[in-house]
């Protein structure tokens, strides 16, 4: 069993025809894909990655986390961007709710850090683990990145102040270039233990390298059947053809509706452990096909939480959206509505029926509504969620991502406008070397 796209929901806005338009340019670019022949092809290692995982690499990465299991309570994950996003969508699928509260002594909770420079997430952080046991795993591709270096340069300095340098040593896993910027020599220096970031897999798609699999594995989830699930729906794309094939018709529905002027697509779910993975797969498809001036502009919604704040929109706002939903067939758990006596509710017709029931008729109901006031609904469910089958969903995410940014005819693997504002942040911080711009930015305000 795979996870399941539907996109008959989308066919009142766009035929069959239009879909299937895409059909050979997409079999083309997924081979492009596959054979690094096609735009940013320096930076598609992560195609073959799930197949190409050893597990002697997946043990090291387990061991590494036993490790870290053994001498920490909290391990707090510092990277930004692509250095984490994946780690917490997973994390957060497959947490507990409400782990926060939850006294568990076998696996650390895994907090983030250099995702911001809010000085007061620092300040609170750092109040917080000084009275805990914590290690450090610092994520940076570049190892220049300014938010986790900042993070990074604190939180190092508590550790070593706290537990000495010895110790903090032991605590502190680097993942960076295998020999490229400051955070790799940085741990050369001190000897951390590190992982390396191939130099072919770019940020938003490095989750199933060290990078999400450390604190992947840290967190308590079993990062094989991950790789696992990965795996499979490396298989299962690259062998089935366009009209069962879950990536390519992803990459030609929303290309056939951006045609359309749907110019907007909604990740939508209902079930708040997957909030992560829409930031993960915002990141994912923003960054890779938002340039030149093209590309659909990704947002989501949790439900049916939104449906009370954003449902009014998506039901009667512009008609420039399509919604693509995420639905996990089964629970974990059992929930059954309790009879009342008094019925002042008037909820008894439902006393009986598990709640999950409520949630499937919530979301038929509302897919029902939103076709019918013009955004066409695409459908993703997941048997259950668990990590064979959330590592389908990144692969499927990851491959349709490529071959839709190259329907659209963009580069889907580099970010050019991300260093905007990080030029006008050093003018404005007036860094070494940004002396003429430091002099033009302060003249414009
Ligand atoms: O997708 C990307 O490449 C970016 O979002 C990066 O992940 C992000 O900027 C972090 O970069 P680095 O890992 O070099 O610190």
């Amino acid at each position: 069993e795979h996870i399941k796209l539907s996109v008959d929901k989308t066919l009142s806005f766009v035929s069959r025809e239009e879909i299937f338009k895409f059909k050979e340019e997409s079999k083309k670019h997924l081979t492009a894909l596959h054979e690094g022949t096609g735009k940013g092809n320096d930076y598609t290692g992560w195609v073959e990655l799930p197949s190409q995982i050893t597990a002697e690499e997946l043990k090291d990465i387990q061991e590494t986390a036993n490790n870290l299991k053994e001498r920490v309570e909290v391990l707090v994950v510092i990277g930004i961007g692509g250095s984490y996003l994946g780690a917490k969508a997973v994390n957060d699928a497959l947490a507990n709710n409400f782990d926060m509260l939850q006294a568990d002594n076998e696996n650390p909770l895994v907090l983030y850090a250099g995702q911001n420079i809010s000085e007061d997430y620092l300040y609170e952080l750092m109040e917080i683990l000084e009275n805990i046991e914590f290690g450090i795993c610092v994520i940076s591709k570049s190892g220049t990145t300014t938010e986790p270096a900042l993070a990074f340069r604190l939180l190092k300095e508590l550790l070593e102040e706290g537990v000495g340098k010895e110790e903090a040593k032991e605590r502190i896993v680097a993942i960076t270039d295998e020999s490229k910027g400051a955070l790799r020599t940085l741990a050369d220096q001190e000897g951390y233990k590190t992982f390396i970031i191939p130099d072919n897999v770019g940020g938003r798609y490095s989750v199933l390298t060290p990078v999400g699999l450390l604190p992947i594995a840290v967190a308590g989830h079993d990062i094989t059947k991950l790789v696992e699930g990965a795996k499979s729906m490396q298989k299962y794309t690259s062998e089935t053809n366009f009209e069962e094939n879950p990536a390519l018709l992803y990459a030609a529905t929303r290309n056939a509706l951006y045609a359309k002027g749907k110019e907007i697509e909604i990740l939508a779910n209902y079930n708040p452990k997957l909030h992560n993975i829409a930031e993960w797969w915002k990141q994912l498809y923003g960054e890779s096909e938002g340039k030149e001036l093209k590309g659909i502009f990704p947002a989501s919604v949790d439900l049916t939480s939104d449906l009370h704040s954003m449902g009014q929109y998506i039901q009667e706002g512009q008609r420039n959206i399509f919604e693509t939903v995420i639905s996990v067939a089964k629970t974990k758990y059992k929930v059954v509505i309790p009879e009342d006596k008094d019925n002042l509710d008037k909820l008894n017709f439902l006393a009986g029926k598990r709640v999950d029931e409520v949630n499937k008729m919530a979301e038929l109901g509302t897919q029902l509504a939103h076709v019918d006031g013009g955004v066409p609904n695409l459908r993703i469910e997941l048997p259950e969620l668990n990590e064979f089958y959330i590592g389908e969903l990144l692969y499927f995410f990851e491959i349709a991502c490529g071959v839709s940014g190259y329907i659209l005819d963009v580069n889907p693997f580099d970010q050019p406008g991300v260093e905007a504002y990080k030029s006008n942040m050093f003018a404005l911080l007036e860094k070494p070397g940004f002396e003429e711009e430091t002099k033009k930015i302060k003249e414009r305000l």
